[in-house]
């Protein structure tokens, strides 16, 4: 057996530790695996790479991915997805495991059906993949920004200032309501709560009034105001998904809260820096759990699926089941983080 193994969509922590896992399980076996590099874009090329465990026997350790990501969606370029199954045939590849969020998962399940052996695994530090409890990246990404909110309490008590910081999270609230949870954060404004900017002042100047100087917002870059349809972009260009470049709240808050209060603010934008770096424990866990079952996946022929994790057990599901639904922030963890507003 030769399988190939590609990362797609936006990186994150835990990616190498899922090649790693795949690439071990794989030698067990006595299969060959291919490195396909910049996501789908590297099938559409045949640009691959072999892999094997001594590559990468410590990559689990380092953020994103070794292979390389794109946004490329195949179904956007003319005669892509059959040069992907032609290129599949041409390189002798078996089946394909593809590592990504719902847009690269959406892709895998049309090829799927377009007669391509492939399996999925969840990836995103968003969390809003239905189908799994958490996706790897997430808990990687909540802990980054609860260091950077930590030291950001620090600094605006120091200067009774208002701190305002955009986190990621394009329509799902989860990396914003962790983060602000565990950070202590006064304010949590989330994507599946439109928030009345009048009340978000009013808020800040009761706390002003009773002594507490420094307020500390978190907002997710995909929050919106209520009565106001759009959120904030910062490009009107989309990917080849659809997606727009959000950003910019963060900095509109900080404007307004100081126009309206006369109190120092100061907005930063976490962005990148949440999405980088070396992956949690839980995240190196779960990545590997997941690299190995999707070696099951294929050894068992279950293409069309994606491994998933229910509870604390790694199970799967359709790839069509896994990509029909975003998975918004639960009620419980919203009535969680508006409990401990303060
Ligand atoms: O999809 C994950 C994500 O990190 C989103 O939270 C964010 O809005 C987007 O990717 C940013 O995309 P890019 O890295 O392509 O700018």
């Amino acid at each position: 057996m030769k399988i190939g193994i590609l990362t797609g969509g936006g990186d994150c922590a835990g990616l190498n530790a899922v090649i790693r896992a795949v690439v071990k399980r794989s030698e067990e076996y006595g299969w060959e695996v291919l490195g396909i590099r910049y996501g789908w874009r590297g099938l559409m090329d045949s640009d691959v790479v072999k892999l094997s465990f001594k590559d990468v026997a410590n990559i689990h350790r380092i953020g994103g991915t070794i292979l390389k990501t794109s946004r490329t969606n195949p179904f956007k370029h003319a005669g892509a997805p059959e040069k992907i199954l032609e290129n599949v045939k041409r390189l002798g590849l078996d089946a394909i495991i593809a590592v990504g969020g719902d847009d690269t998962l959406g892709v895998a399940a049309k090829l799927f059906k377009m007669g391509l052996n492939v399996v999925g695994v969840p990836k995103t530090m968003d969390n809003d993949i239905s189908a799994t409890d958490y996706t790897f990246g997430f808990d990687s990404a909540v802990n980054e920004a609860m260091h950077a909110l930590d030291n950001l309490m620090t600094t605006g008590e120091s200067h009774d200032r208002v701190m305002v910081a955009e986190v990621m999270g394009r329509h799902a609230g989860w990396v914003a309501a962790y983060a602000g949870i565990a950070s202590g954060a006064h304010l949590t404004l989330v994507p599946e709560e439109p928030f009345d900017l009048d009340e978000v002042i009013s808020f800040i100047k009761k706390r002003y009034e009773r002594g507490e100087r420094s307020t500390l917002i978190v907002v997710a870059e995909g929050a919106v105001m209520k009565n106001v349809s759009s959120t904030f972009v910062k490009e009107g260009k989309v990917d080849e998904f659809g997606h727009i470049k959000l950003g910019g709240i963060g900095q509109f808050l900080a404007e307004e809260i100081e126009r309206r209060t006369g109190y120092e603010v100061r907005s930063v934008v976490l962005g990148h820096t949440i999405r980088g770096g070396s992956p949690t424990a839980f995240d190196r866990v779960l990545s590997s759990r997941f690299g190995l079952a999707a070696v099951e996946l294929v050894k068992e022929r279950k293409f069309g699926f994606m491994v998933a994790l229910k509870g604390t057990s790694i199970t799967y599901v359709s790839l069509d089941d896994a990509v029909s639904k975003m998975k918004s922030l639960d009620q419980e963890t919203y009535n969680a983080l508006k409990a401990l507003s303060y």
